[in-house]
């Protein structure tokens, strides 16, 4: 029977990520400190944050608080897009709040190199493969363990791993992956190159649609487990490594409590057929003229 909690994915480093780990974008203040803390005492062993996220300060007190030691947990952190000329800065900023000397996976959060002076453009002369260049110096300093893109198309990716200055695969591609969103394309395109999967939004995340939907009710209901906990699941027996975020002690101990039982082929079949179609992250928010999303797996 399947043993979840303490499964890794081995990353085309030979590093080995932590199966399940816990999201914090949108846990407010005093709040994530609690949320890690808590979460790494239930066994957590890895953490997902950003710099645009505002909260690694807190993280790093979570992680302290924990009593954990470091090197047993996987930390995720994230470029921010107006620092794609300033990678080692935001490296910098990212090892201070943290309160650590390395992370074990740097990624560059979208493919959009953002004008810091003006967030609505793009830089003109500046654009992902060149932050990607200066992301690739950052291993071998030892503040890098893996570097890695998140929100990357297979039209980024074709672009980036065909440039002459591209001389590491990504470890890792993080994006966005539930039944309304499931990818499949880009899902096996990352497998092609060697580039593990994770799934952001795995729950649908906030006031998620997800839960009103019959089939994984029904499925839920048939095996005595949450709604969510299936969703980890379907993530899960599909290859990605899943990073649900919460905040409160009881659901980061439920979606933790997902070893010694498996969905069918039947189940996964089933949720893999949704017809409806949902983005969290639509990249609305990203310099006009940037189409980060081109349809469901590009
Ligand atoms: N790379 C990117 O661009 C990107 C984008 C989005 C997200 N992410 C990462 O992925 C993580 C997860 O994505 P997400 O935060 O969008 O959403 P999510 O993990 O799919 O869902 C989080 C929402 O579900 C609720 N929730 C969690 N467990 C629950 C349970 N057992 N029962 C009922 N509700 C539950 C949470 O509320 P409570 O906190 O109140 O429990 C929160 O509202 C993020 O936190 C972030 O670390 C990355």
């Amino acid at each position: 029977m399947s043993q979840q909690t303490t499964r890794t994915f081995t990353l085309n480093t030979g590093d080995k990520i932590p199966a399940v780990g816990l999201g914090t974008w949108q846990s407010k203040p005093n709040e994530v400190k609690h949320a890690v803390e808590a979460a790494l005492r239930r066994g957590y062993r890895h953490i997902d944050t950003a710099l645009a996220y505002g909260n690694e300060r807190e993280v790093g007190d979570g992680i302290k608080a924990s009593g954990v030691p470091r090197e047993e947990i996987w930390i995720t952190t994230k470029l921010d897009n107006p620092w794609h000329k300033r990678v080692p800065e935001g490296l910098a900023s990212s090892l201070e709040s943290l309160q650590t000397d390395y992370i074990d996976l740097y990624l560059m959060h979208w493919p959009s190199s953002t004008d810091p002076d003006d967030l609505k453009k793009h830089y003109p002369d500046w654009d992902y493969v060149d932050t990607w260049r200066e992301m690739q110096k950052l291993v071998g300093t030892g503040k890098v363990r893996n570097i890695g893109v998140s929100n990357f198309g297979i039209t980024h990716l074709e672009r980036l791993l065909n440039d002459p200055s591209c001389k590491i695969v990504p470890a890792v591609n993080q994006v966005e992956l539930h039944p309304c969103n499931p990818s499949p394309k880009l899902l096996e395109y990352n497998k092609s190159k060697g580039i593990h999967t994770t799934a952001y939004s795995c729950l649908g995340s906030t006031d998620s649609p997800l839960y009103k939907n019959d089939s994984l009710q029904n499925i839920a209901k048939a095996k005595g487990k949450t709604p969510q906990q299936v969703l980890l699941h379907w993530g899960l027996q599909r290859g990605t490594s899943v990073i649900p975020k919460s905040v409160s002690k009881e659901r980061i101990d439920a979606n933790f409590d997902l070893d010694g039982w498996e969905l069918t082929d039947e189940e996964m079949k089933q949720l893999s057929s949704f017809t409806e179609r949902f983005k969290v992250c639509d990249g609305a928010f990203l310099p006009d003229g940037v189409k980060v999303f081109l349809g469901d797996d590009e």
